[in-house]
């Protein structure tokens, strides 16, 4: 493995606790930084979460120990106990705790669901996210994206790029999820809604003042939930009046005629309001956030926006792309993948244990709550040489062809592997090339420096504000 050096003090911590373990003493309580006695190392987490869990991971190894208040927090750091926990040992793992109780307003839906009722919404959900169907939405995101350059986008305007992809993504998501039943009207209200609920995870998911206690924040959330649900019970209640089994072909059609093969079952309009609520949430930030920081790194990187540049005149043109162009678009493939490396628009989740169990060499209690993090992983210098540089030919050369399977996973794995990863990936490779062909973008002055702000996914802490320049 590439640069395989850590700090001393990693050394010092690694041998003790090999002489503890050749002295027959193993170690039961994995290292960790000490913490203050009531509130444990969340003084030192919340100024700087992204920081200071780099910082432990390199201090102290591949499992740490940390504690948030009273609850007992392991962070793992190397890809066999990211594997372990999400593949290999799944079932002995649910959801972690913040998650459980910062996202129950998604109900049953995939991301927040356990056991068999996850088990059979998956099995029913996962045909609509078949390569081959999302293959149909190629050409949705390209016209997405058009329509937003020709309207709205001009030369040597400055913009607020984070809120332009933002807007775009939920269009694509919309128009997958629903066909033309979302107007242009509906969709506004969707982005004011899903903006207000994303509000309240700025700052990350822990601590939240319980969604009960009547806050104005808090009741600003509820009234954007029920927006929403008005909206999204609205178009399944019109679209199963019309044309209850009717496929048209868009997400929503797929699940209203999908039926349970051992029941004969559909989804109830409870189930299906969870699953598309999830959906929205789930699909359309993540990949605005990827497509962000991709512009905000090929800003700072020329040799690399030029390279992507030549891929796309030799590829395509000038002519928008197709899904048969994917293959081809090698570089523009990797540049969206190392971006992620950089920049996992989920950085960090986690899960916790049903039942005592052992990760590398320590006994991880009942209840214990794990963490990974792909923010942490993708910057190991164990896995990527130079970690903190952007060079997407890593993905190109062979270097990463190595590469432990989980020291890379911005889409989780296992069972709970992102139900979206197939159409994310192509979604953000389809509107790179679309955008990129027409415009440049660059940090509007001042503003080069995008410092990142981990809330429930990772955001440009102030936007991002770039100007435009149209390519002759
Ligand atoms: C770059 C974009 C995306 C990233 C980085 C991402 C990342 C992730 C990750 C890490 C998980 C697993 C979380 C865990 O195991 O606890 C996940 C789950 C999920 N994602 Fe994505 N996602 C992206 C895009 C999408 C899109 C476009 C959709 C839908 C259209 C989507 C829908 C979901 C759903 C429904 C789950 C829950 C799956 C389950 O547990 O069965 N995601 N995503």
């Amino acid at each position: 493995m590439v640069g395989a050096h850590r700090n001393i003090g990693s050394f010092i911590i690694r041998d003790m606790v090999d002489a503890a373990r050749s002295s027959g003493a193993i170690p039961t309580l994995p290292p960790g930084p000490k913490g203050s006695f009531l509130t444990g190392n969340l003084s030192e987490y919340v100024p700087d979460q992204l920081g200071f869990l780099t910082r432990t991971a390199k201090k102290y190894g591949d499992v740490v120990r940390l504690r948030f208040l009273n609850v007992p927090l392991y962070l793992l750091n190397h890809p066999d106990h990211v594997e372990y926990v999400l593949v290999k040992n799944n079932r002995n793992f649910i959801k972690d705790r913040a998650e459980r109780s910062g996202l129950r307003f998604l109900g049953q839906g995939l991301l927040t669901s356990e056991g068999d009722h996850w088990r059979r919404q998956r099995r029913l959900a996962q045909p609509a996210f078949h390569r081959q169907r999302i293959s149909a939405y190629g050409r949705t995101m390209v016209e997405s994206a058009e329509r937003m350059l020709d309207l709205s986008w001009r030369d040597g305007e400055t913009r607020e790029v984070q809120e332009d992809m933002s807007r775009l993504t939920l269009e694509i998501v919309s128009n997958t999820l629903f066909g033309a039943a979302i107007t242009e009207n509906l969709e506004e209200e969707v982005a004011d809604a899903l903006g207000v609920v994303m509000e309240r995870f700025t700052g990350g998911i822990l601590f939240k003042v319980p969604e009960g206690i009547p806050t104005p924040a808090n009741l600003r959330f509820r009234r954007a939930i029920r927006r929403l649900e008005e909206i999204i019970y609205g178009i399944i209640r019109e679209r199963r009046r019309r044309a209850p089994d009717e496929e048209t072909g868009d997400l929503l059609s797929m699940l209203l005629a999908v039926r349970d093969e051992a029941t004969g079952e559909g989804m109830s309009d409870g189930q299906l309001r969870d699953e598309v609520l999830t959906i929205f949430l789930a699909g359309h930030e993540t990949t605005a956030l990827n497509l962000s920081w991709t512009w905000h790194l090929l800003a700072g990187h020329t040799g690399v926006e030029a390279r992507l540049h030549d891929e796309l005149r030799e590829t395509l043109g000038g002519r928008a792309p197709t899904m048969a162009d994917l293959p081809g678009l090698r570089y523009a493939n990797a540049v969206v993948k190392e971006s992620t490396r950089l920049y996992p628009p989920v950085w960090g989740f986690g899960r916790e244990a049903l039942q005592d169990c052992e990760i590398g060499d320590f006994r991880v209690p009942k209840g214990t709550q794990v963490v990974v993090s792909p923010w942490v992983m993708h910057r190991d210098e164990r896995y990527f040489e130079n970690p903190e540089t952007f060079r997407p030919e890593r993905w190109l050369d062979g270097s990463t062809d190595v590469l432990p399977k989980y020291a890379y996973f911005p889409f989780g794995g296992g069972p709970r592997l992102c139900i979206g990863s197939g159409f994310a990936k192509m979604e953000a490779v389809l509107l790179l090339a679309t955008i990129a062909q027409r415009f440049r973008l660059r940090h509007a002055p001042g503003q080069e420096t995008v410092e990142p702000l981990p809330s429930l996914t990772l955001r440009p802490r102030n936007g991002l504000r770039m100007v435009l320049a149209e390519r002759g």
